[in-house]
């Protein structure tokens, strides 16, 4: 690594907002470690940008993980700037979900991000300063039906934020969670992907579930202009670079009516505000 520059680590950096966060990073002068699966991707973008260091991992592995972990731990200069980013969604009413698929999105959401952080921790803690940057998302605080198991893993997401953020405080190291909405990446092909065809497999009892949720959601995408991951990488680059960072970054759809509602409404009342919004008030089965 080089002199004089303080080192990042973004995971899931060939695509979408943490390859634009390694990006803007690299400008900025920071070495960065970029890791993730695709290690194509992660060698082109290091022949594009100085500073850039691809690292392939699998973060569903936990034994890739703690290899990983080590080689971090292994560093002479301690990562100063982590950005946990690498994560993905799954869809599906909760029965409709194998326990593979639950345990798979939660190791890769939730529990690398769990070790990566132990790993960087202790560099920061010498430092005596750092910056944490968890990608929650606005499902990290409420969930849209029929994807519980993905809302799941940012509602962890945020309680990891909100506990680290206290118990890091004291040594000057920062923890921030960001919040998008809706963003053009990758993200929503790989889900399709991942999901497969829930109307082939499903109960038929959830076929009008399914239906009456799925035309409700498209009303709520009609003509919505989706931003790219520009807008979010912008974001993490504020919190990094500033003294004083928010707690929490929100930006994108949905967050001025859905988040906004669920922050401002009771528990039953966001319920029933849900309900209406995905046509499942007056639906019996
Ligand atoms: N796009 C949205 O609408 C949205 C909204 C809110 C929050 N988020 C969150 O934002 C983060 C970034 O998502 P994105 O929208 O930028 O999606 P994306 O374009 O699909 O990028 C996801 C990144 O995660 C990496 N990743 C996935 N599985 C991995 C694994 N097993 N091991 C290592 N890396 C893995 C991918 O790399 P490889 O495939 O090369 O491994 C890729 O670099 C995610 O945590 C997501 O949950 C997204």
């Amino acid at each position: 690594m080089g002199e004089n520059r303080e080192t990042a680590l973004v995971t899931g950096a060939s695509s979408g907002m943490g390859r634009e966060t390694a990006i803007r990073l690299a400008e900025k002068g920071f070495q960065v470690i970029g890791a993730a699966r695709r290690i194509d991707r992660l060698n082109e973008l290091a022949e594009e940008i100085q500073g850039f260091v691809p690292r392939q991992v699998d973060l569903s592995k936990p034994e890739e993980t703690e290899e990983f972990c080590r080689y971090l731990s292994s560093l002479s200069e301690p990562i100063s700037v982590l950005v946990n980013n690498a994560g993905y969604s799954i869809r599906g009413a909760l029965e409709d979900v194998s326990m593979e698929a639950a345990r798979r999105i939660f190791e890769v959401n939730v529990f690398s991000l769990i070790r990566v952080t132990q790993a960087c921790i202790p560099g920061m803690r010498r430092l005596r300063k750092g910056i944490i940057v968890n990608l929650s998302s606005i499902v990290g605080k409420f969930t849209f039906p029929m994807s519980g198991i993905y809302a799941a893993t940012k509602y962890a997401v945020e309680a990891i934020s909100d506990a680290l953020r206290l118990e890091l405080s004291p040594f000057g190291i920062r923890v921030v969670a960001i919040r998008p909405g809706p963003i053009a990446t990758e993200f929503n092909e790989v889900a399709n992907q991942l999901t497969g065809d829930l109307m082939a497999r499903t109960d038929p009892d959830y076929k009008p579930i399914y239906e009456t949720a799925g035309a409700n959601t498209g009303k709520m995408f009609a003509g919505l202009s989706v931003p790219g991951p520009d807008l979010i990488a912008d974001l993490i680059i504020e919190a990094v670079l500033s003294d004083a960072p928010k707690a929490v970054y929100t930006a994108g759809p949905f967050t001025d009516d859905l988040l906004a509602e669920r922050l401002k409404l009771d528990d039953d009342a966001f319920h029933r505000f849900m309900l209406e919004k995905f046509g499942l008030a007056d639906l019996r089965v």
